[in-house]
């Protein structure tokens, strides 16, 4: 039987990831396994040519894009796993979702990726989000896509 031991759950911190979030840490309870939640931040300002801000302006910036960051995983923490057993971690990484994703499965071993169809863009028509279709395309284990609520 398939037991995934460490679940990876991507988040850009839509309705529908946490609606997959959900799900995954359903499985996680079932099955005793650990939980990865990783945002990629893909508007890196310390790699960013922003020319025309100072040093102190960029690091205002990037402080800000951090603080929301953390406050959002410290809302999914209190909002779904408080008094629930499940080993869990909340990571921040730079770079393109889809290949920051796969390399962190990769790295990490992952053995299911949970994530929704599509996220904070939703658009009509297309089934899959870009980032879900990479991911789902080039994994390295097995993924698990939520089909969002109506
Ligand atoms: N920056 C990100 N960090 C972590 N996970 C992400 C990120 N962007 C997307 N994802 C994951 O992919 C899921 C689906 O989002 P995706 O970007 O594929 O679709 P979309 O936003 O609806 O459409 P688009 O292709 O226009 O971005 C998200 O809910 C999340 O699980
Ligand atoms: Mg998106």
């Amino acid at each position: 039987m398939f037991r995934p031991k460490k679940i990876l759950v991507p988040t850009d911190f839509s309705k529908n990831a946490d609606y997959a979030l959900r799900q995954a840490i359903e499985m996680a309870e079932q099955f005793g396994a650990k939980m990865n939640i990783i945002h990629v931040d893909e508007k890196n300002t310390e790699k960013m040519p922003f020319f025309f801000l100072d040093d102190a302006k960029l690091t205002e910036i990037h402080n800000s894009i951090e603080g929301f960051i953390n406050d959002e995983f410290k809302k999914i923490d209190d909002q779904y796993f408080k008094g629930k057993d499940i080993e869990h971690e909340f990571i921040t990484k730079h770079g393109h979702s889809h290949s920051v994703i796969i390399e962190h499965a990769k790295e990490n071993k992952c053995d299911l990726i949970v994530m929704p169809s599509k996220g904070q863009s939703a658009i009509e028509g297309f089934f899959f989000g870009s980032t879900t279709e990479k991911v789902a395309r080039k994994a390295p284990c097995s993924v698990f896509i939520v089909r969002e609520k109506e």
